[in-house]
């Protein structure tokens, strides 16, 4: 397995809260939700503690960097409307989230896509993609150490299809 891949796998396992999904909140208080740091061994949380060896690290940064770069037709970056990846904080940590407009449960990558098609004109990022994982990484980190907790009351027919 490559770094880039092993990265991957090792980010999606502890940034991407948002893909934690819909999962069905009325049936794990939250109180007794754990994080999956919980239940890494004791070499995994102290890589984890540690930004410097942290791998996903390389993910936020290169994340912060698409964060402050135009694209697109409207030559617009995420930071000329939203400011600082700081005004990011709590967000991720409320994804997956109703979005009115559309009718549907969006998850964060989508909500990221959306800003791409509507904002700045620019073609979706693919799922899994190298800008995707790096932007929904440096968004997520803005909502480091906050409970996982979706507003769920639009969302019981999108949980109940999930379930
Ligand atoms: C031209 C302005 C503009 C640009 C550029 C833009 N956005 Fe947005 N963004 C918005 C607006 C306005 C909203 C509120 C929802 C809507 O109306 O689309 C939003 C909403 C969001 C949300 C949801 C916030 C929440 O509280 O739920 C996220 C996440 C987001 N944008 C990320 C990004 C990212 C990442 C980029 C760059 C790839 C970006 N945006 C580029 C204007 C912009």
């Amino acid at each position: 397995m490559n770094l880039r891949r092993r990265s991957s796998l090792l980010l999606a396992a502890t940034l991407v809260m948002s893909d934690v999904l819909l999962l069905p909140a009325s049936e794990i208080p939250l109180d007794a939700r754990r994080s999956g740091y919980d239940f890494m061994s004791r070499e995994t949380r102290a890589m984890q503690d540690d930004d410097t060896s942290n791998p996903a690290t390389l993910w936020v940064l290169d994340g912060e960097a698409l964060w402050n770069a135009k694209a697109g037709t409207a030559q617009k970056s995420c930071a000329d409307c939203h400011r600082d990846l700081s005004s990011m904080k709590g967000v991720a940590a409320r994804y997956p989230a109703f979005d009115d407009k559309r009718g549907k449960a969006v998850d964060l990558e989508s909500r990221i896509n959306f800003c791409r098609i509507d904002h700045q004109q620019a073609p979706p990022l693919a799922s899994e993609s190298r800008e995707m994982l790096a932007l929904s990484a440096a968004i997520a980190r803005q909502s480091r150490g906050e409970p996982i907790a979706p507003d769920e009351s639009k969302m019981a027919a999108t949980i109940d299809a999930g379930r």
